[in-house]
């Protein structure tokens, strides 16, 4: 808003000069010297063949009358820009009057966010905690800037998971009923399934022939063989009624819940599109896409001699059939592509929110879509891939006896931590509100980092109710809150008088700017930290200042302006990050 208005004002003095070109206006980088800066002039001054520090003055004098602002020049050529006393009562009551707080809409673009992927028949796990977080955050955040966006929760549910689970039922004589007709049909629980897939996942890496049978029971799934078929369907529900479960404890909440199961009849199709374009051959009995492009080499990642050798050669080949005919994982993605462009008009981008490590995988099925024009060559196919949440040895979380932590058991441990330092602060224990504490200290734990790279799950200092962290961010909402349930009056015209209030009108100009870099850059941390600093210039504000007793009731009356300004662009920025508000705390 306030940059747009300076760049407006020193345009037109650029046209004044006979100068085609543009200025831009960043917030400045020495905030004891001005509040906006211009660096433009350096390359207007090359381009023209002029002195800078002359330049930069004669632009000053041709800047039309304004009572907002006042320019400065400093060497060599910098153009410092201050708001006046108008200046920020002027923006303050915009941005009060305004229900987007001063943030204008910037996209109109139609997107599929893929994001969870949660497995059917298997416990969601640590690895899949930063999916919904982060895909949930990107979706408010792409729709608050004017996009429509479709989200879709893509289970894992057409894999070898399903038939290991089912053989693995099937061997522990659960489900006799289903082949020989005899008995009662049994009831499938989550218990079972919890303890199925696992034995069969560490079976299948010793035992060749029962790796084999999985195969083949996957293979009869996939056709739709009965009973295979039908088992699938009972154990798809109990785990997908989990699934919602947790998610919905996560804040997440999805337009889709369709899975790799629902773009089965989109294999075919897809391979023929393939075929049909002579993109693939038949290797060992498989049918694969080769997909490398010419001089590749994946960077080599330090691993075992093994694993840096196979890195060492290019890209390598999508494999989109089994020998036995099986779909994988590379199938199905490459068929969901293919349903959504045939279902939903016109996507301009889909974006999935997976591990980083799956990048060759994503690598690989955005390579045959293109080539088989499966996907437009205007749709931009785009992996946010996202780092590794670590423990303190800077290793993968895991629990102590170092096995893979499951979501559920972190999502436990989220309320019991949230639910002790609550009842330390003297609140009574309510779960509802340590899951919202817990969780938001999860989040904003997560979303302060950039997206791709990892970090340390450290849930004591997530849950600290100061510093940078999702409770203290809870905190000062509610702490706004209950002082403006206890005010009697309305606001008023808003006059910003002291440092403090000046840093607060800064703070909301700069957290709005935020949503645009945290947009391009595919990543919260940027509005996490500016979220944080509002909160923060609230803090100081509040401390040196007495609302509640003020005597003087103008100033009262521009203070609780104030402070529903700064609720609403808290608010809004934590809605954005689907980091909920609880009454109190
Ligand atoms: N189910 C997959 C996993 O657990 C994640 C799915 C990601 N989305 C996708 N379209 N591949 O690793």
């Amino acid at each position: 808003m306030v940059r747009k208005e300076i760049e407006k004002l020193l345009n037109i003095a650029l046209e004044k000069l006979n100068i085609d070109e543009k200025a831009s206006v960043s917030f400045s980088s020495f905030p004891e010297l001005c509040d906006y800066q211009s660096n433009s002039v350096f390359a207007l001054a090359k381009k023209t063949g002029q002195n800078p520090f002359d330049l930069a003055g004669k632009i000053i004098d041709n800047i039309e009358e304004t009572e907002f602002f006042t320019f400065e020049v400093a060497r060599p050529a910098f153009i410092n820009i201050k708001l006046t006393q108008k200046g920020y009562n002027h923006f303050a009551k915009l941005l009060s009057l305004d229900e987007r707080c001063g943030v204008s809409k910037l996209k109109s673009q139609k997107v599929l966010l893929d994001y969870g992927g949660a497995n059917v028949a298997k416990a969601l796990h640590v690895g899949h905690l930063r999916s919904p977080i982060i895909g949930e955050a990107l979706k408010r955040l792409y729709k608050f800037l004017g996009e429509e966006v479709i989200s879709d929760v893509h289970l894992g549910d057409w894999g070898l998971q399903m038939g290991l689970t089912e053989l693995q039922l099937y061997e522990d004589g659960k489900l006799d009923f289903y082949f020989s007709g005899k008995g009662k049909e049994p009831e499938l629980t989550l218990e079972m399934l919890n303890e199925a897939y696992p034995k069969a996942s560490a079976r299948k890496n010793t035992d060749e022939e029962f790796k084999k049978m999985a195969d083949e029971w996957t293979l009869k799934i996939q056709n739709k063989e009965k009973p295979y078929f039908e088992i699938y369907q009972k154990i798809r529900e109990v785990s997908v009624k989990e699934i919602k479960k947790h998610y919905s404890e996560l804040g997440a909440e999805f337009d889709l819940w369709l899975g790799e199961s629902d773009a089965d009849e989109y294999i075919n199709k897809a391979l023929d599109i393939i075929e049909s374009k002579g993109l693939s051959r038949i290797s060992e009995g498989a049918v694969v896409v080769d997909v490398a492009v010419e001089g590749e080499n994946i960077p080599i990642p330090k691993k075992s001699e093994e694993e840096v050798q196979r890195y060492k050669n290019p890209m390598p080949p999508a494999i989109l059939k089994k020998y036995n005919g099986g779909a994988l994982y590379a199938t199905t993605d490459i068929a969901t592509i293919l349903m959504r462009n045939t279902q939903i008009d016109r996507l301009n981008r889909i974006e999935y929110i997976v591990d980083a490590r799956q990048k060759n995988h994503f690598v690989q099925v955005f390579r045959v879509c293109k080539m088989a024009e499966i996907s437009p060559s205007d749709q931009q196919l785009i992996h946010i891939g996202y780092g590794t949440m670590n423990g303190s040895d800077g290793k993968p979380f895991k629990t102590r006896s170092g096995d893979t932590i499951k979501l559920e058991d972190i999502i436990n441990m989220l309320i019991d931590k949230a639910g002790e330092k609550l009842k330390s602060n003297g609140v009574e224990y309510d779960r509802k509100l340590a899951l919202q504490i817990g969780v938001a200290a999860m989040k904003f734990g997560d979303l302060s980092n950039n997206v791709g790279k990892d970090y340390v799950f450290d849930l004591d200092k997530f849950l600290s109710f100061e510093g940078k962290t999702g409770p203290y961010l809870q905190y000062t909402v509610c702490r706004i809150n209950s002082i403006l349930n206890k005010v009697s009056q309305d606001g008023g015209e808003i006059n910003i008088a002291s440092e403090e209030e000046k840093k607060i009108i800064k703070n909301i100009l700069k957290l709005n700017s935020s949503y645009e870099i945290a947009y391009k850059e595919k990543s919260l941390n940027s509005l996490c930290l500016a979220t944080f600093d509002l909160a923060s210039a609230f803090s100081t504000f509040y401390n040196n200042h007495k609302i509640l007793t003020e005597k003087d009731m103008h100033k009262k009356a521009s203070f609780i302006s104030l402070l529903k300004l700064v609720k609403k662009a808290l608010t809004q920025a934590l809605n954005v990050l689907a980091i909920e508000v609880p009454e109190k705390m």
